[in-house]
């Protein structure tokens, strides 16, 4: 059936995976990028004998697909490429993705596959306010919903006062945005005296950035909806590369039957066993635009055995990525931090923003924050007070009036850098 996840024992899995592995190797070696590294570190994909054997691969960074913009890392002519995706990172050139029909095809079935795990069913309605375009997330979602057989409400992200006014006429089951858009939906509907429980939404699918268990519950409490997490990146795929299950919501089963992952140490680049946090990294295995080896995602989560699909191991909810680790005076600090820390403090809303300065000598950390109602700046001593004691390290705290941060349609922006 249409997005099922393949009944497999383990074993089998890795059998699987073998097999797509060394396929997947060659088809890469037609890469002059892959074929170049591959000759540097003296290994071929006939060396591949055991899953264990790929750790002897050179890993992937951006900057390789940087190097090789626009199309360089393509294994296909560029007429056989059927769909360009990008992203556009901070610094310089977008990061260019390739797929083939058949790609674009795994991917719809890949995410209708975690669109019914995450409680998705044939026949929902599926508001869609990922963004449209280069981005992966609104057609990425949109797919997949299609295949499931859902009607998609292709809305994209934006118009905040139209998603609310379209929720309640449509009455979508089941929606997926960024977290942080959610919540930026749910107080446009508290404004327009909609209430989030009685527009018929059960199920969300959020992903795109980093938003912690707590930021969860908050968003379950306010909406009465399942709050499911979804986790891609273009470079491997797009949304759908690993998928909470909606019935567990216990971390996210990475779909192995397409993604080998490995975690490692971000500074040694060792493998690390399961269990043990690291950066991820991804091998695709059916591929065939843009195979990825060892692909270094710069996020930092762990693996664990599989709980509803037992065969398909999880990764548990990013909690940053290496990129956005702030050092503060020698403490290291991820925004998902903050945001825990926040929503334990009544009174506050999880809309912020970590300032980093460096007035004198020294780094400082100013989180902005929004009051839920009234900015009492005695919320801002117990939040200071938390984040000095639960994390280690001491802020600045400014509670600001509702709505005085700036919304994202898209990513949360949570780190301003001001040194
Ligand atoms: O964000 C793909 C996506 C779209 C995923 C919609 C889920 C939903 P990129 O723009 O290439 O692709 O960004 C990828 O976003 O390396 C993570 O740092 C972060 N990210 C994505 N999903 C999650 C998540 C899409 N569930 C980068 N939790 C990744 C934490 C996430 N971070």
């Amino acid at each position: 059936m249409t997005g099922e996840v393949p009944d497999l024992t383990r074993e089998e899995l890795e059998a699987l995976q073998l097999e797509r592995l060394r396929s997947s190797l060659e088809r890469a070696a037609r890469v002059p990028h892959y074929a170049r590294a591959f000759r540097e570190a003296g290994v071929a994909p006939g060396d591949v004998g055991t899953l264990a054997d790929l750790a002897r691969f050179p890993f992937t960074t951006k900057a390789d697909l940087r190097a090789n913009y626009p199309f360089g890392m393509f294994a296909v002519p560029r007429e056989e490429v059927a769909r360009i995706h990008a992203s556009s990172g901070t610094t310089g050139k977008p990061t260019v993705v390739g797929y083939t029909r058949e790609d674009v095809d795994t991917w719809a079935e890949l995410m209708a596959r975690s669109i019914r795990a995450a409680g998705g069913r044939p026949g929902d309605l599926v508001h869609v306010a990922y963004g449209y375009g280069l981005f992966t997330g609104g057609l990425g979602a949109h797919y997949g919903a299609e295949r499931l057989g859902c009607t998609v409400v292709p809305v994209s992200g934006g118009m905040t006062e139209r998603q609310v006014q379209l929720i309640a006429d449509f009455r979508p089951r089941v929606v997926m945005m960024t977290p942080s858009y959610f919540l930026a939906v749910l107080d446009e509907m508290e404004a327009q005296g909609v209430d989030p429980r009685a527009v018929g939404l059960e199920v969300g699918i959020f992903g795109a950035e980093p938003w912690t268990d707590r930021m969860r519950q908050a968003v379950e409490e306010r909406s009465g909806i399942r709050a499911v997490d979804v986790y891609g990146l273009s470079e491997v795929m797009g949304p759908g590369v690993s998928q909470e299950a909606g019935e567990t919501q216990d971390g996210l089963h990475v779909w192995e039957d397409h993604f080998l992952p490995e975690v490692v140490d971000p500074v040694t680049l060792e493998v690390l066993p399961d269990g043990e946090e690291g950066e991820l990294v991804f091998t695709s295995l059916t591929k065939q635009a843009m195979p990825v080896v060892r692909y270094r995602t710069r996020d930092l989560t762990r693996l664990s055995p599989g709980s509803a699909y037992p065969a398909f191991r999880r990764m548990a909810k990013v909690t940053g990525r290496t990129d956005d680790l702030m050092i503060v005076r020698g403490v290291n600090v991820f925004p998902s931090q903050v945001e825990e820390q926040i929503l334990t403090v009544e009174g506050l809303a999880p809309h912020y923003l970590c300032v980093l300065t460096r007035p004198g000598r020294l780094d400082e950390l100013t989180v902005r924050v929004e009051a839920a109602a009234v900015p009492d700046q005695e919320l801002g001593r117990r939040l200071a007070e938390r984040i000095k004691n639960r994390i280690g390290v001491s802020a600045r705290v400014e509670v600001l009036a509702p709505g005085a941060l700036e919304r994202s349609l898209g990513k949360a922006r949570r780190i301003s850098d001001e040194r």
